[in-house]
């Protein structure tokens, strides 16, 4: 996985405490997982946080746009499905929930910084998209994404329980980090700092939603790290065999390359068997 280095505060992203996971000053929606209170003591170290939703979301709205019409249009709907994966993460928060699975208050700390960061860069995706294609309004693109019926059904055994859960998040996010980090040329190109900033920060996001859940893995269910190649392997031939992706978070790497999801499982096998 390519490393992405983090964006320096220069452009209207400021840094916010690790710590600090408070509910966005301004952004009232509630959203699933933000009621959790994770417990004051954890086996598993979470990192999260590190730019300010509210500086950012007015840094876009602001930001010169340098790219052609052409080109913009030629990026729509890359644009709007990342608008509409980070969003389903609501999804996924409230079929897990429903789910009555048990979980280690590892896993809770993990999901409460996961949603909260999630939910932001859905906020900060719709923000992005309405400032590069003036003619889709924030609050219809907004209507949109939050009506689409998610359908869990043919993945459901992939998370029958924590570890499965923990094992598919991280791979997927792996995945993630990796797609938008090979992005950030794209973003320099934009026109303003704040984009390519911006993206750096969400990839950093996104590494440390792999690295938390591999945390949790190994502080709570060491007992099945063997377990993990064969899993691994077999959200990999999933992820690349299925035709669409049904709003479910997870999985939506059907269209990448066949060497991109190979690395990436590759990689994190090793990540998740290596001594820490
Ligand atoms: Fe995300
Ligand atoms: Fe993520």
């Amino acid at each position: 996985m390519k490393n992405p280095t983090p964006g320096s505060p220069k452009s209207g992203i400021t840094q916010v405490s690790h710590t600090h996971l408070a509910h966005p000053r301004g952004l009232a929606t509630p959203y699933c997982g933000a009621e959790i209170v994770p417990a004051a003591s954890s086996k598993a170290r979470i990192r999260s946080g590190g730019w300010n939703p509210e500086s950012v979301l007015d840094a876009i709205h602001r930001a010169p746009i340098a790219l052609s019409a052409a080109e913009l249009e030629a990026r729509r709907d890359t644009f709007l499905s990342a608008a509409q994966t980070e969003f389903d993460a609501e999804f996924l928060c409230r079929y897990l929930e429903a789910s009555g699975t048990a979980w280690t208050p590892e896993f809770l700390a993990f999901e409460h910084a996961w949603r909260r960061d999630e939910y932001l860069h859905y906020i900060a995706f719709r923000r992005l998209f309405a400032r590069l294609y003036p003619d889709a309004g924030e609050e219809a693109l907004a209507a949109i994404v939050e009506s689409a019926t998610p359908d869990f059904s043919p993945i459901a055994t992939f998370l029958a329980d924590e570890f499965h859960v923990l094992t598919a998040i991280a791979f997927d996010e792996a995945c993630t980090a990796k797609s938008y980090a090979e992005d950030v040329p794209f973003y320099e190109r934009l026109g303003a700092p704040v984009f390519p900033e911006w993206i750096r920060a969400v990839a950093r996001d996104e590494v440390h939603h792999c690295i938390n859940a591999i945390a949790v893995l190994r502080a709570c269910h060491a007992h099945r790290l063997g377990e993990v190649p064969a899993l691994i392997d077999s959200f990999h031939v999933h992820d690349a065999s299925q035709h669409g992706y049904r709003n479910t978070f997870l999985f939506d790497h059907w269209a990448y390359a066949p060497e991109f999801l190979q690395r990436v499982a590759q990689r994190l096998k090793v990540q998740i068997g290596a001594p820490h």
